[in-house]
């Protein structure tokens, strides 16, 4: 599946667009016409009779607050709850994914910025475990804002993170790269490190703003830097079925990117910044919470359709 900058410019608009709203017809999919998220069947995984190597997705979208993190942390835990060994990276100087899993990156010396600066630097001195089983974590913290600047002096400037993962990928099922949220010299490393990227998009009126460039600058990647790199989907998040707007939104998104688009829809609700101040996953802070079920669609999804193993 790819998703092609060009072919979608022509949906992102300024304007007020005009939108149906799901009728019990025309519903899409997981959400009944009352807008409810409704659960989609997706089988669950096959234990893995053994590990790696890893498929590597980036968590990327540069409008802010989206749902990047959120995803990262809890698509993580519910793939490692299915027995995946998951590696998270923390690949945002401000270091939420570090501090939603409860690592206080501030205090470390070495996070992923000594692995990106430092040649011949063993990673996995930077890998931490976490309150999940099978769930690892490279933290990041403010160093990292440096090395945007500091990279673009280097020779392969947008290959660091590939270098730097390399010695690992074996070790895990599936990497995920939790993206700042800019289109900067870190992302750009990141879509050359990724198998995959996952759009996180928040169910609100402004959110297809920035998409084509987002498109745009993945199709770059694939043609200059990475030619496996696929838009493994977009994941609408935040979303609210009691809201005309929320559903109108989700119509949109459907009609502009159609298979795209995957059949989980995150829900929004309070339970996940509760998780955050937890410093926990959904999945262990209130493991029957629509919320936690929906990232574990979300990974069931992820396998089904061949993204994870
Ligand atoms: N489905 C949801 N329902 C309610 N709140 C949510 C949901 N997903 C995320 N949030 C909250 O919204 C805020 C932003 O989410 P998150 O940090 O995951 O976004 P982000 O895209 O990583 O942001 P940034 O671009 O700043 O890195 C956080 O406070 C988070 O707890
Ligand atoms: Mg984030």
């Amino acid at each position: 599946m790819r998703v092609g900058g060009a072919r979608y410019g022509g949906f992102v608009t300024e304007t007020q667009p005009t939108l149906d709203v799901p009728t019990p017809t025309n519903a899409p999919r997981g959400e009944g016409a009352d807008g409810a998220v409704r659960p989609v069947e997706f089988p669950v995984p096959q234990e893995l009779a053994s590990h790696g190597p890893a498929r590597i997705i980036a968590m990327c979208n540069q409008k802010g607050g989206v749902g990047k993190t959120t995803t990262t942390i809890n698509l993580g835990a519910a793939l490692a709850e299915y027995g995946r060994r998951v590696l998270l990276v923390d690949f945002d100087p401000q270091g939420a994914a570090s501090a939603g899993l409860g690592i206080a990156a501030h205090e470390l010396d070495a996070t992923i910025y000594t692995a990106l600066m430092t040649p011949r630097f063993d990673v996995t001195e930077i890998v931490h475990e976490t309150s999940v089983p099978g769930l690892d974590l490279i933290p990041a913290n403010i160093d990292l804002s440096a090395a945007e600047v500091q990279l673009v002096g280097e020779v392969a400037r947008e290959q660091a993170l590939t270098r730097v993962l390399r010695p690992v990928t074996d070790s895990y099922d599936v990497i995920l790269v939790d993206c700042q949220p800019s289109l900067g010299l870190l992302t750009v490393n990141a879509l050359t490190a990724a198998h995959g990227v996952i759009i996180p998009l928040e169910t609100e009126f402004f959110a297809l703003r920035g998409v084509a460039l987002l498109l745009e600058t993945i199709d770059k990647v694939r043609d200059r830097l990475n030619p496996r790199l696929r838009t493994d989907g977009i994941l609408a998040t935040m979303y609210d079925g009691r809201t005309l707007h929320s559903r109108e939104v989700l119509q949109r998104v459907r009609e502009a990117f159609g298979e795209e688009v995957f059949a989980t829809v995150i829900g929004r609700t309070v339970k996940f910044p509760d998780a955050s101040v937890a410093t926990e996953p959904i999945t262990t802070y209130a493991p029957t919470h629509s919320g936690a079920e929906a990232y574990r669609q979300l990974a069931r999804e992820l396998v089904a359709r061949g993204d994870v193993a």
